[in-house]
């Protein structure tokens, strides 16, 4: 039984591939069980920023093999850049890095799906990163994708037709008439280097090593706030994003499944639309975002910013079993005269603990409680004696509320910028 699950408790960008990197030293196999080109996650490779798409985040570490699972979709495009990207750092993606044969494809018509759906939505539109996530997920659970695997099969070109006219009839009903046969070339382009790569039987290659004694830590995209059962339906992702999606997504059984690392910021951000309880948009919404420097590692876009939101996090915790929280970015409060952190809801001038099924209906009005802030500069400091006493204090009672205790503190995006608590 070795499988620890590490994945985002929030709206994404907790800083799960900074703490990938952290972690991945410890373990042989990082995995990625679900999500495509939709997740940035940034980390720093001897003082350089590097933000990956498809590959997981443990691929700066030379003894790590690195797979992409079945529950992933992937854009071959993207994985190509990337390869391209690491190899500047010397790393050959030809030889850590697996994938999964059941891996579904995002095609180019999986994008232009994407974009032509969100424009169709006017102003309620889901605030899509417009990689082709929902189409290729639509087009798994409908029967209808291709899969890695398939590259080798000679009908590939006839299959990948077939579906090009599919989605072509669904284009023309949205008017979608951008010209994408420079995407296309790219893609046949990609799927040329993928061809190179090293394609396994993922299920029976992840659990014989894990019988082998191999240590697999599974890396979430997203975060479980965009689950697409138990997020902010519809503003959500077309994945599941919580633990539970680590067993369909890797094909590793629920008794394998040990730790679970929840990542949070000490605070809390969303990109694109939907419900986002203790958004605040005002000065302190926009010092979060300048400190934070909060803007979509994929998209650049700007992140919605506010205070922690425990009824949220707490819905996090449970539906993934979280054992330990990795508590990112509580640097960025530094400078903060007082915090707010939310306890409850009130809806319909009813308080409660729970998240309701859906946010958008209805006024939600957060309940805080106040905590004085630190106003120390912690970035550089190293041992948990050393941490501020009221800093102690938010993050005890973070514990206290969550039942689950807080282990690490992220005080900086470096990657020796951890402090162990
Ligand atoms: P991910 O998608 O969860 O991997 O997170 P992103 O990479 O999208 O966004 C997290 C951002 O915060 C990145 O720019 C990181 O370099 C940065 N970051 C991560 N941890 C910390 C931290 O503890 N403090 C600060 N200031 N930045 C951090
Ligand atoms: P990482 O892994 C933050 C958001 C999008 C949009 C919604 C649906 O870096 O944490 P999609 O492209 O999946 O159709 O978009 O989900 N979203 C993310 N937000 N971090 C991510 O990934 C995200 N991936 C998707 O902004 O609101
Ligand atoms: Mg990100």
């Amino acid at each position: 039984m070795m499988v620890d699950v590490l994945l985002g408790l929030q709206w994404g960008d907790e800083g799960k591939g900074k703490i990938v990197d952290y972690f991945a030293p410890g373990y042989d196999i990082i995995a990625r069980f679900q999500g495509g080109p939709n997740a940035g996650h940034t980390l720093y490779v001897n003082g350089n920023k590097v933000v990956l798409h498809q590959i997981p985040s443990g691929i700066f570490h030379a003894n790590t093999v690195n797979l992409i699972g079945s529950g992933v979709v992937l854009d071959a495009v993207t994985l190509r850049k990337e390869a391209e990207k690491v190899a500047a750092f010397g790393i050959d993606c030809r030889k850590n890095l697996f994938i999964s044969e059941r891996t579904q494809l995002i095609v180019p018509t999986h994008r232009a799906l994407d974009k032509a759906s969100e424009m169709s939505k006017g102003e309620s539109k889901i605030g899509s990163t417009l990689k082709g996530i929902g189409p290729a997920y639509m087009d798994k659970t409908g029967r209808n994708g291709l899969r890695v695997g398939d590259l080798l099969d000679k009908n590939f070109t006839t299959q990948y037709i077939k579906l090009r006219l599919k989605h072509q009839r669904l284009l023309d009903s949205f008017g979608f008439q951008e010209d994408i046969s420079s995407w296309e070339e790219e893609f046949f382009e990609a799927i040329e280097f993928m061809r190179e790569l090293k394609v396994v039987n993922g299920e029976y290659f992840i659990n014989d090593r894990i019988s082998k004694g191999s240590k697999v830590l599974a890396e979430g995209a997203q975060g479980s706030m965009l689950d697409v059962d138990f997020g902010t339906f519809p503003f959500v992702t077309s994945s599941n994003t919580i633990s539970a999606g680590v067993c369909t997504g890797l094909g590793v059984a629920p008794q394998r499944i040990r730790e679970v690392i929840g990542v949070t910021k000490a605070y809390c951000t969303r990109v694109g639309s939907g419900p986002f309880p203790t958004e605040l948009n005002d000065e302190t919404g926009e010092q979060l975002r300048k400190v934070g420097s909060e803007f979509g590692a994929t998209t650049g876009r700007p992140r919605r910013c506010g205070w922690i939101d425990l009824v949220a996090l707490n819905l996090a915790c449970m539906i993934n079993g979280v054992t330990q929280l990795v508590m990112t970015k509580a640097d960025v409060l530094d400078g903060f005269e007082t915090l707010q952190v939310c306890e409850e809801y009130v809806i319909a001038g009813r308080s409660t603990r729970e998240v309701p099924y859906q946010m958008m209906k209805q006024e939600i009005v957060p309940q805080y409680r106040s905590f004085p802030g630190w106003k120390t500069d912690i970035s550089t400091l190293k041992s948990e004696s050393e941490l501020p006493e009221k800093m102690k204090a938010y993050i005890q009672h973070i514990n206290q509320y969550l039942g689950v205790p807080v282990k690490y503190i992220s005080n900086g995006p470096g990657r020796d910028q951890i402090i162990l608590s």
